[in-house]
């Protein structure tokens, strides 16, 4: 279907992936998007979606798409003044090509997330200086780039827990742990743990694994391990969201979620088959009622002020979500920040399965405000914009 004949008003302009032909958006994101229009619609506030390229070209109209509920639909909008970037790359989540095409984009464009801030929080290399400079507590970089055999094999012999990941995460994938013990490198692989005598051979599984994801170790960086607790024998982290409906209020954490890793897996992304669990759910594990206030509260602290500390840094931000790790000591420190954070965690604890209809309820409001947050702070910014005070 198509609207071609009217112009349609744009307040906000959602950047994703785009099948050409059919006219609508591409991947993972794509029922996400379904549900800003359902949520927009509901607030009368306009949204199209649009491909980093068309909006490239200079015009005083673009097509893009909008859903109605039943189908995409292929529209002119009046040209944008605000963008809500969901753009991800298949398989890497980082496309070179759509970056060089955002810069373009922001010269013309306001982004509801400044761009700059973006591309930080996309290169953890960036990220962990980042982290040090405005004295977040993150975890340790032992080094970032440059690694190479040489200096891998000295920090396997020099320390004794560490984490190899990507420079440009690629949701999980291509993280590996390497644990030192009495009898070699302890290093976890799918439902196995390889057990290798020298640092050579460790070296050799870690090149090994990396190219199973299409890695080489010059694409990676070494981190110190943060010890957490074990939630029976998995690994998690928690996510926070943070978002502003307002530029004049304060941002305002909309949800927490835990994620736990697969039994000994390493990482507890949702895309590696983590599981979804209440914050307090974790935990109750191994906290008591005090420590669980004690921890919530710090968490939280941590989080809003690390949004802060970025906003200083960088100008207003829309939405951030952050990643912490709580470690044994139960200090919490943030892992990651994802300028396009999902709600795929939220979404899994509304419908999660043995989960009491309270909580369930909880979740599902988390989730709907997640969705309605950035419409409504797009179409604040679209208002300062169009009629500047
Ligand atoms: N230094 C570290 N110490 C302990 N665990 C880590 C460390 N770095 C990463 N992890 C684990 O791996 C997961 C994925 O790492 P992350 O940096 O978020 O990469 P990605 O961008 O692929 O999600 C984290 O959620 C965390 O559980
Ligand atoms: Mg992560």
């Amino acid at each position: 279907m198509s609207n071609l004949y009217n112009t349609l008003p744009c307040h906000l302009a959602i950047l994703a992936p785009f099948d050409k032909k059919k006219m609508k958006p591409l991947g993972k994101q794509t029922s996400l998007i379904k549900l800003f229009f359902q949520t927009a619609l509901a607030h009368q506030i306009f949204c199209g979606v649009f491909s980093p390229k068309i909006l490239s070209k200079n015009k005083s109209e673009y097509i893009g798409v909008f859903h109605d509920g039943s189908g995409w639909i292929e529209s002119r909008f009046s040209r944008p003044k605000i963008i809500y970037d969901r753009y991800y790359s298949a398989m890497t989540g980082f496309d070179p090509g759509v970056e060089r095409q955002k810069d373009n984009l922001a010269e013309k464009f306001m982004f509801l997330n400044p761009l700059k801030m973006a591309r930080k929080v996309t290169d953890k290399h960036a990220f962990s200086e980042l982290m040090k400079s405005m004295k977040i507590p993150s975890p340790v970089t032992v080094q970032a780039a440059g690694l190479s055999r040489g200096n891998m094999i000295r920090i396997l012999k020099e320390i004794p827990d560490i984490i190899i990941k990507p420079r440009f995460g690629r949701m999980g994938r291509g993280i590996i742990r390497v644990k030192r013990n009495g009898n070699g490198y302890h290093i976890p692989f799918g439902k196995m743990c390889l057990i290798l005598k020298s640092p050579d051979a460790a070296y050799g599984a870690i090149c090994e694994i990396l190219r199973g994801s299409n890695l080489e170790i010059s694409h990676c960086m070494v981190q110190k391990t943060v010890k957490i607790p074990f939630i029976q024998d998995r690994y998690f982290d928690i996510r926070i969201l943070v978002q502003r409906t307002d530029g004049e209020l304060k941002p305002k954490i909309t949800g927490s979620v835990a994620r736990l890793s697969q039994s000994r897996s390493a990482v507890p992304n949702l895309d590696q088959g983590g599981l979804v669990m209440s914050m307090e759910q974790v935990f109750e594990k191994f906290c008591s009622g005090f420590q669980i206030r004690k921890i919530r509260q710090d968490i939280q602290q941590l989080a809003l002020n690390s949004f802060d500390k970025m906003e200083m840094r960088f100008g207003k931000i829309g939405e951030l979500g952050i990643d912490i790790l709580v470690d044994n000591n139960l200090c919490p420190r943030v892992i990651e920040m994802n300028s396009k954070p999902g709600r795929i965690a939220f979404q899994r604890m509304a419908s999660g399965f043995g989960l009491s209809a309270d909580l369930r309820l909880k979740f599902q409001s988390v989730r709907d405000e997640s969705i309605r947050n950035p419409m409504i702070y797009g179409k604040w910014l679209y208002d300062q914009v169009a009629s500047p005070t």
